[in-house]
């Protein structure tokens, strides 16, 4: 059974950097965590299994453009459809907020990232050479979601 998607907020920071340095080799403190969730325009999303954390993103929007700051799953909870429902989720909030674009970057090293996002729509629309500390370049990926005019989901 897949977990829901519910929303992550800043007096979670701890859990949530706690999720993330399970999910990257660099996770974010406590403290970048909370200064994100409270930013204009931060989305952020989880998903809790007994009330523990094992899925996060977080989206910002400006305008009508939206990035995913990050997204990852707990290394026990993986290819069971969590990034899937989170991404889903969040694009769903943001088109309902008027973005009609979402990018991303992705290091041309990250091939399941790579192939859940390719499967979810998003397509290359360029590269950072270097950009990651590893030395390994980024591709940045968007997905339009709604086309010129459209107003409605
Ligand atoms: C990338 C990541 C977020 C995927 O999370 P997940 O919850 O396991 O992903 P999902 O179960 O929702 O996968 C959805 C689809 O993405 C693709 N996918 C996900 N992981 C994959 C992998 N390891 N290999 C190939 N395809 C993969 C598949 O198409 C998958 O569908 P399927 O399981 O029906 O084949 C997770 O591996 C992770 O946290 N990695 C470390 C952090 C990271 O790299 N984050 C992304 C930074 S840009």
């Amino acid at each position: 059974m897949r977990l829901p998607a519910e929303p992550a907020l800043a007096s979670s920071a701890e859990e949530l950097a706690a999720l993330h340095g399970r999910c990257f080799a660099t996770g974010w403190s406590a403290r970048e965590f909370g200064a994100l969730l409270n930013l204009p325009g931060c989305i952020g999303l989880a998903c809790r299994e007994d009330g523990r954390y094992v899925a996060l993103a977080l989206f910002r929007q400006a305008l009508d453009e939206a990035e995913l700051l990050t997204l990852g799953t707990d290394p026990a909870y993986r290819r069971s459809g969590l990034a899937d429902t989170l991404l889903t989720s969040g694009e769903c909030r943001l088109f309902n907020q008027g973005v009609a674009r979402v990018f991303l970057e992705v290091s041309d090293q990250n091939p399941a990232a790579a192939a859940l996002y390719e499967r979810a729509g998003y397509g290359e629309v360029a590269r950072r050479k270097a950009y990651y500390r590893d030395g390994n370049d980024a591709r940045v990926l968007e997905k339009w979601l709604r086309k010129d005019g459209q107003t409605g989901p």
